[in-house]
């Protein structure tokens, strides 16, 4: 258990898919995913030490190698843009990173600069200034689809996966800016001094992956 691996864990929408290819690459988990106070788990093996923790902070655990591999959307990766390794995309959790808004948001709108709500805030800035567009970013952190709806931003920048909460909220897809999936990220130390243990796990990994 000493030398076990830290893997950092995205909670939410992404922790049962990741224990599932976990167990796939033969790591004997899925007993992390029953409900439970507790923030640090152990696999069967004790070969591998798990933490669930926010999304936004997955990429910043590996960073500074307190966990030493993570599973996080590239949604965040983009975001959170930290000094680590992408080492595989695990074509799971696919969804897409837009602009959405009402389709005539352009006619609703009040002030010359586009207010745009998001959680993706640094994603925002680059994406406009690349398009040379001036924008107001207002921060949020959830039901993002609510900035239009009451008038507190003119368009949304969000993931979208289903499409069922902007259809359910008459909002539409405006704009694509890229496809996402979640990804295996590393240390960039733990790469080269946990190879033993990280590189056939990856190997395992892309197998399975490849398998679909
Ligand atoms: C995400 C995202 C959208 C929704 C998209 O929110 O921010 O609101 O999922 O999914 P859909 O296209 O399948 O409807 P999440 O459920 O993570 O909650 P949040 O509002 O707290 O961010």
């Amino acid at each position: 258990m000493e030398n076990a691996i830290t893997v950092a864990l995205a909670k939410g929408r992404l922790a049962e898919k990741s224990v599932e290819l976990l167990e796939k690459c033969g790591v004997k988990c899925k007993h992390i995913l029953e409900p439970s106070r507790k923030l640090v788990f152990f696999d069967e093996s004790g070969e591998y030490r798990f933490i669930f923790v926010k999304p936004s902070d997955v990429p910043t655990y590996v960073e500074y190698g307190v966990a030493d591999i993570g599973v996080v959307g590239k949604d965040t990766i983009l975001e959170e843009d930290r000094n680590i390794y992408e080492l595989l995309d695990l074509n799971m959790a696919k969804c897409r990173l837009c602009i959405a808004g009402y389709a005539d948001h352009e006619t609703r709108r009040k002030t010359s600069d586009l207010k745009v709500a998001t959680k993706y805030v640094n994603v925002a800035r680059k994406y406009f200034e690349q398009k040379g567009q001036n924008v107001e970013i207002i921060p949020l952190h959830g039901s993002i689809e609510l900035g239009p709806i009451i008038k507190l931003s003119d368009v949304i920048l969000d993931i979208v996966e289903s499409g069922k909460t902007l259809e359910e909220n008459d909002l539409t897809v405006l704009e694509e800016i890229c496809k996402i999936s979640a990804r295996l990220v590393v240390n960039k130390v733990s790469l080269k001094t946990k190879a033993e243990t990280i590189k056939p796990l990856v190997k395992r990994m892309s197998e399975i992956i490849k398998e679909g």
